[in-house]
């Protein structure tokens, strides 16, 4: 996994950053950096560095964030595994989350004595919002004998219900080492279906159930759009999420987390790449390999974007209860156990 481990500088000028983010041209007004806007964030970047080190604070990022808070002021970006074992072995005293809030929801059940704080103006997710705890209840009772795998993407709640806890990254490894042949995997549909795929391809006979939830964001991505780029461009490798539709994953040269997307892109020799997930990824592609090409189009997750330096500041100076992450001691313990059975499985 590449994650970007960023050694933030204590000050940033206004040059420096606009040298980092000028490579940066995606569709939206979020992704585009002029000087101009660079001698606006500049000293933001710098008060968040200041307030960091002040309090012994660590910034960890999804890598769809803006690129300000990738390349400005987090100390760790990378996918939802890579962030889950940061957040484990971090010596800070308190976690700044600038991602959704399943995942500083995941770093607070794995650091109960730390202080997680969350800027996200909303932190939702559509795959986590898919599904509650009462419907989990109601689904063990509907298949007893199944165990239950559920995404990252899903709330603390409902991991206090399942099993095992998988991510993007370890989904089929994980699955294959569960003993159980019966599983129900929820809230992704496609990655469902994409899993029993990858089993079958690998020999692995499991019967696995799936519900019904999807992401706005990946579920846009189209079969044709896939064969356009394949006719317009017929030497571009095609990388997709495997949040993304199942023909859709079946037409592309590699399936992989955020993280493992980029490793793909890095150690293969072609230089077009059409990335099938949120726009931080091309974002990170235009400014750490300037020599490759991205083609085609990505999309926005407005809850991630919702991220800002504005915000982290805000929570670094005046915190309120509603940017703190706390789960409940009970379901902390439960949904503990879950992601900590995804540990276990993922490293054996
Ligand atoms: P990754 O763990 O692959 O970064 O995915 C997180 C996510 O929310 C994708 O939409
Ligand atoms: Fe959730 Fe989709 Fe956004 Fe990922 S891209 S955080 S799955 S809404």
């Amino acid at each position: 996994m590449p994650p970007l481990q960023t050694k933030t500088p204590k000050i940033l000028t206004a040059e420096e950053l606009y040298a980092i983010l000028k490579n940066i041209k995606l569709g939206g007004q979020v992704c585009h950096y002029s000087l101009k806007k660079c001698e606006e964030l500049a000293p933001l970047v710098n008060e968040v560095n200041a307030l960091k080190a002040e309090q012994d604070a660590v910034i960890l990022a999804h890598t769809y964030v803006v690129p300000e808070i990738l390349y400005g002021v987090a100390d760790f970006v990378g996918d939802s595994y890579g962030l889950s074992k940061n957040a484990m072995s971090t010596p800070a005293k308190k976690i700044v989350f600038a991602a959704v809030k399943f995942m500083g929801e995941t770093a607070q059940i794995l650091n109960p004595d730390k202080e997680v704080l969350m800027p996200a103006k909303d932190g939702g997710c559509t795959l986590a919002d898919a599904i509650n705890g009462s419907e989990v209840r109601r689904l063990r009772q509907e298949f007893p004998d199944r165990t239950f795998v559920c995404y990252i993407n899903t709330t603390a709640e409902v991991k206090a219900e399942c099993d095992v806890c998988v991510t993007s990254a370890n989904v089929v490894r994980v699955v294959e080492r569960i003993p159980d042949k019966k599983i129900y995997f929820l809230p992704d549909k496609f990655m469902g279906q994409n899993l029993i795929h990858e089993l079958k391809k690998r020999g692995v006979s499991k019967d696995i159930l799936y519900f019904n939830g999807t992401c706005d964001v990946h579920k846009e991505y189209t079969l044709e759009q896939v064969h356009k780029v394949n006719l317009e461009y017929p030497e571009a490798k095609v990388v997709s999420h495997p949040e993304c539709k199942p023909e859709v994953c079946e037409a592309s040269d590699y399936v992989g987390s955020t993280s493992q997307m980029l490793q793909y892109m890095r150690k293969t020799a072609a230089d077009q790449f059409l990335m099938l997930t949120e726009c931080g990824l091309s974002a990170r592609l235009q400014v750490e390999f300037p020599e490759k090409h991205l083609v085609g189009t990505c999309t926005l997750c407005d809850y991630m974007k919702s991220n800002d330096l504005h915000d982290i500041i805000r929570v670094l100076k005046h915190p309120t209860d509603k940017d703190r992450i706390s789960v409940p001691p009970s379901i902390q313990e439960k949904a503990k156990k879950c992601i900590e059975a995804m540990f276990l499985y993922a490293e054996k």
